[in-house]
């Protein structure tokens, strides 16, 4: 705790925009929330995090950084045909080769989500582990939905594994109801999750959920 009259530690700053420097944190933060389910198409963790941070699409992204510039936080999504995470099946084939990059793409396909027509797709929030609980992810999603107002999109969409009812809590408390939810049980094995639910949020002109 600091002294009776020290000033707040600030907050962590939000961007749009992956600073440029910044794929590796961004990159390492994002295999550390998803590298269980990244690793059978990208990894080992060392290649996949290096992929990631190749093929980032810094415009597709939303950085939360502390007060040495430090990434704590990003949200990715996708919009018009981009999103945060990128690579074409050239580059997959050409990491990994011809005989082990084929099955790799096939995985990717399996996770790929494409919006529809009038969605911000968003795919992939990670908060660094020590910085959990203190309202950054929920910063983020505010953001998203700014974003998605701005862009003239009317609803968000993201996906959540069954393994991760807490992310599924914290999306219903920011006006996320389910869709539904397909079950995916050959992935357990291999990707570590049986299901998937597809959330939709209502987007207005200012980001409000409509709830
Ligand atoms: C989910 C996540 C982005 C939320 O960011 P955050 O800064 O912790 O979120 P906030 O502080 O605004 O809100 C806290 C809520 O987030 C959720 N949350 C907290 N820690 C979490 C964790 N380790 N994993 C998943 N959700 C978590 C809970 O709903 C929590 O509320 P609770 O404390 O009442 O249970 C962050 O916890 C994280 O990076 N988790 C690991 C990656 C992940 O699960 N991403 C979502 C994939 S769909």
């Amino acid at each position: 705790m600091g002294a009776p009259n020290e000033p707040a530690a600030p907050g962590p700053e939000l961007r749009r925009g992956v600073p440029e420097g910044a794929e590796g944190q961004v990159a390492a933060l994002y295999w550390e929330a998803f590298g269980r389910k990244l690793g059978p198409a990208l990894g080992p963790p060392e290649t996949g995090r290096a992929f990631l941070a190749a093929h980032l699409r810094h415009d597709r992204g939303i950085v939360a950084l502390d007060s040495t510039g430090a990434v704590v936080g990003v949200a990715g999504y996708q919009l018009a045909g981009r999103g945060l995470t990128g690579g074409s099946a050239r580059d997959v084939l050409s990491v990994f080769g011809p005989w082990a990059g084929p099955p790799r793409l096939a995985l990717l396909a399996l996770l790929s989500r494409k919006p529809a027509e009038g969605e911000l797709v968003m795919d992939g929030i990670c908060v660094a582990a020590a910085q959990r609980g203190a309202g950054v992810g929920s910063l983020l999603l505010d953001e998203i939905a700014a974003v998605a107002a701005e862009s003239g999109c009317t609803r968000i969409r993201l996906d959540v594994i069954d393994t991760n009812p807490r992310a599924q809590a914290l999306y219903t408390r920011h006006g996320f109801r389910a869709l539904r939810t397909q079950r995916t049980p050959f992935l357990r094995t291999l990707m570590g999750f049986g299901a998937v639910t597809t959330m939709h949020r209502a987007v207005g002109p200012l980001g409000r959920a409509h709830l």
